[in-house]
Parts: structure tokens; sequence; C-alpha cells
């Protein structure tokens, strides 16, 4: 549904309450993880890591069954359209009335990056063995010691991997935000933004079936975590 009229464009509902809610938990539970990582609570770690990855496996999920603009299959674009949306970007020009309401071709690349070093990062420290037995993974008994600690070491360097592409990707939102004037955090808080877009208003999943899928995500990391 279009609303209020604004010098940009037209007030336009992009994002649904899943898709903000898991980006906002993979931050919070992104920084949980660190923090107790370095300050040595292992207990809380552990926790926050399957929530983790409950969150990122809903999101991936969500990619093929939720709302419109959630879904990769309509914001993945392939090489040619990527460079072209990086031509268009590095000559300032703005999107014009064709241009699709969620991710540009450009942000989707870094968000596959982003889920795909999330899902390695969960499932090394699934099964990661710590050197001193206090805080393994949940798998690591399926694992021999040295692999485990070949886990723990992967776990250990995706993260800086991680922490590379997040600064990339606010560095980006910065980027947005001083150079092209567009502000897209308010817009992954209250799910919309101003567009010129003429495309047709996007298709928006039910919450049931957020709640739905995410209730048995949920209940599959608990059967996994408990599998020890
Ligand atoms: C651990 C840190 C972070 C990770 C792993 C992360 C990951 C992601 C992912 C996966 C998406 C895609 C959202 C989706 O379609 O579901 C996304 C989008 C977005 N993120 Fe983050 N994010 C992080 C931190 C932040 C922070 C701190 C901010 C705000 C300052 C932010 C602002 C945004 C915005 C505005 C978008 C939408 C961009 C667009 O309009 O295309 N993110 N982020």
């Amino acid at each position: 549904m279009r609303a209020a009229a604004s010098p940009a464009g037209v007030r336009v509902r992009v994002w649904d309450l899943p898709t903000r809610l898991a980006h906002w938990a993979i931050v919070t539970l992104f920084a949980l993880c660190w923090w107790s990582a370095e300050s040595g609570h292992m207990r809380w770690h552990l926790l926050s890591g399957y929530a983790l990855l409950g969150v990122v496996w809903f999101r991936i999920a969500w990619g093929f069954c939720g709302s419109e603009t959630s879904r990769f299959r309509n914001f993945v674009r392939g090489p040619r359209a990527t460079a072209h949306y990086v031509r268009k970007l590095l000559r300032g020009e703005r999107d014009g009335a064709a241009a699709p309401l969620g991710h540009n071709p450009l942000g989707a690349l870094s968000i596959l990056a982003m889920l795909t070093l999330l899902v390695l990062q969960t499932s090394f420290g699934m099964f990661a063995v710590d050197i001193d037995g206090y805080a393994s993974g949940p798998l690591s008994r399926w694992v021999s010691f040295h692999t485990g600690r070949v886990f723990a070491h992967l776990h250990a360097f995706n993260f800086n991997l991680l922490l590379v592409l997040v600064a990339l990707h606010l560095s980006a939102i910065t980027y947005y935000r001083v150079v092209r004037k567009e502000r897209l955090v308010p817009a992954m808080i209250h799910g919309r933004k101003d567009s010129r877009s003429m495309l047709p208003a996007p298709y928006f999943a039910p919450w049931w079936q957020a709640a739905l899928l995410a209730a048995g995500i949920f209940a599959c990391v608990a059967l996994v975590v408990h599998l020890r």
C-alpha cells in the first residue's frame, strides 16, 4: 500500500517484520558471541551461538518462502546487472522508476557473503574442540580431537573475515547516507522508505508463516544441540 508522498518519492513498505527482526537479532547475537568469547563467558557464547545459528537459517529459509523483497530470487542479480549497477553508482545516477524496492545488486552480493560466512562461523563452532574440553561445540564428539582443533582454528579465522565484511557493510551504508543522501537504516527499523519506483507494491507473507518456520528451525537447532 503506497502512502504519503515526499520529495524523494513515495513512502512505501519495503521490509517485513520477520526480516527486520532477523537482521537486528543477527547484529545483537553477533555482538554477544564476540563479547562472550573475548571475556571467557563460554556458556553465553554457546547459547548465543545456537541462537545465531537458528536466526541465520531462518533468514536463509525466508529468502525462499518469505515476502517478495526478502526473497533471494528478487534481489540476487548476475554479474552483468551488478556491473551495470556499479557503473550507474559511480556516475552518481539515481535509481529510476523501474528500480527494485529492496536490496540493490551490490548489496545483494554482500548479503550473500555475510550469510555464507555466518553459516560457516556457526557450523565450525558446532564441531570445534576447546583445548581443555571446557567449552567444545555440541557436535565435537563426532570428530577426532585433531579435526575439532582444525574447526576451532577455522572458527577463529572466519570471524576475522566476518569483521571485514561487517566493516564493508557499515561503510556502504555510510556512503549511501553521506554521498547519495539515502537513509537505509531507518528503513531497516520501521520497514518503510521513500522510493521513486513505479513497480506495484510487493507481496508480504503472513506473520504466522514466519512464526511456523522459526519454530521449526529452532526445534531442529535444539535437537542437534542435544544430539551429544
Ligand atoms: C554483525 C553485524 C551485521 C551483520 C552480520 C549484518 C548483516 C546484514 C544482512 C544479512 C542484511 C540483509 C538483510 C536481509 O535482507 O535480511 C543486512 C542489511 C542491512 N543492514 Fe546489516 N548487518 C550488521 C550490522 C548492521 C548495523 C550495525 C547496521 C546499522 C547501522 C546495519 C544496517 C543494515 C541496513 C540498513 C540494511 C539494509 C541495506 C539495504 O537497504 O539494502 N547492519 N545486514
